[in-house]
């Protein structure tokens, strides 16, 4: 039985469920894992995670489809990715198959909690791993956990979906040959600073630079860009100090396999972003959210999609990413992973 939630009136925020899987890492060796009723976390005053920030983590949803199936999209990517991201920390890895029998695990012990199809909510799904025996002196720790809690989330774009303005930040968000490209806790808490500045200032998000030169785009806080050109091609930046977006490398097959268009991974600089017709922000959390204005420093750039809409192009590549997701358009082969028929 659903639980009785009023699911449409629901925000981007954390409520306990019932179930969570834990695992732990211990003489060199992951244990089988089980799932808890417990969503506290005990660990020792001097774990590794609260010294010196040794953590990671994924951020992925399940939702129901049309035809009442319960699934999620392309777990495997967030398990290369926290696999990746883990090792840069010098954090054992989580075997990705198991990351993955966690995830299902996790979601069927709450599948009550899983959104009705069409209500726009999503059961975001959230696994993570941090040091957690005793560190003083500044090394990795030996002892790990890994967890995976649930939590219902409402529509991202709740009464439509408004193009954002954001700011080109003067902080930097990763350095060269840094951390940027893994999902780590310090990103984050790194650019607290900033997007609290930028609210206080009026803007919805920062536009990161490359730190070295500022002369190119990153990405925000937390989604990557995507940009559509006059002539009706995808430009994404590329760059080692940026997170790999699910979202955005799915929307590249889509734009090129479902639509035809051509696309462009490549350095995008800050100069020319003035010549794009479409600008967004991609991640899991609203596959894309428009772009509308750009402000650098007082001089505002203005996409032609304007401020009321979404472009035309964005709006068919989210329309074909979530029509897959939602099981209305075929997937790629792997795409989807069934929890429940
Ligand atoms: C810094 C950053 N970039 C990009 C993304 C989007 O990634 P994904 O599409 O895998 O959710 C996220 C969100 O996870 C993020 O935190």
């Amino acid at each position: 039985m659903s639980k009785n939630i009023d699911w449409s009136n629901l925000g981007f925020g954390y409520m306990e469920t019932e179930k969570r899987f834990v695992s732990n890492f211990k003489n060199g060796a992951w244990d089988e894992g089980t799932l808890t009723g417990d969503s506290t976390v005990t660990i020792s005053e001097c774990a590794g995670v609260l010294q010196y920030a040794q953590t990671v983590f994924e951020g992925l949803k399940a939702y129901t489809t049309e035809d009442g199936k319960v699934v999620c999209f392309r777990p495997d990517l967030n398990a290369s990715r926290l696999a990746d991201s883990c090792r840069r920390l010098e954090m054992p890895v989580y075997p990705e198959d198991k990351f993955i029998e966690a995830v299902v695990k996790t979601v069927e012990a709450n599948i009550d909690y899983v959104p009705p199809y069409g209500s726009g909510a999503t059961l975001y799904i959230r696994p993570y791993m941090f040091g957690s025996n005793p560190v003083i002196g500044v090394k990795p720790a030996d002892e790990y956990q890994f967890r995976v809690f649930v939590t219902p989330v409402g529509p991202y774009f709740k009464g439509g979906v408004k193009p954002i303005t954001i700011r080109v930040c003067d902080f930097d968000r990763a350095a060269p040959h840094g951390t940027g490209h893994i999902k780590a806790g310090l990103n984050y808490a790194m650019s607290l600073h900033a997007i609290v500045d930028a609210h206080n200032q009026g803007y919805d998000e920062n536009m990161y630079l490359d730190a070295a030169t500022r002369t190119k785009v990153e990405e925000t806080g937390g989604a990557n860009f995507i940009f559509i050109t006059k002539d009706g091609k995808l430009v994404t930046p590329k760059s080692d100090s940026i997170l790999p977006s699910i979202t955005r490398r799915s929307l590249m097959v889509v734009a090129e396999k479902y639509l035809g268009m051509e696309v462009e991974h490549r350095e995008v600089y800050f100069d020319e972003v003035k010549d794009f017709a479409e600008c967004g922000l991609c991640g899991t959390a609203a596959v894309i959210s428009p772009v509308g204005k750009i402000v650098d420093h007082g001089k505002e750039i203005c996409f032609p999609s304007g401020m009321e809409e979404m472009g035309p192009t964005i709006k068919k590549l989210r329309d074909t990413l979530t029509g897959i997701q939602m099981g209305h358009i075929e997937a790629p082969e792997g795409w989807i992973k069934v929890i429940r028929e």
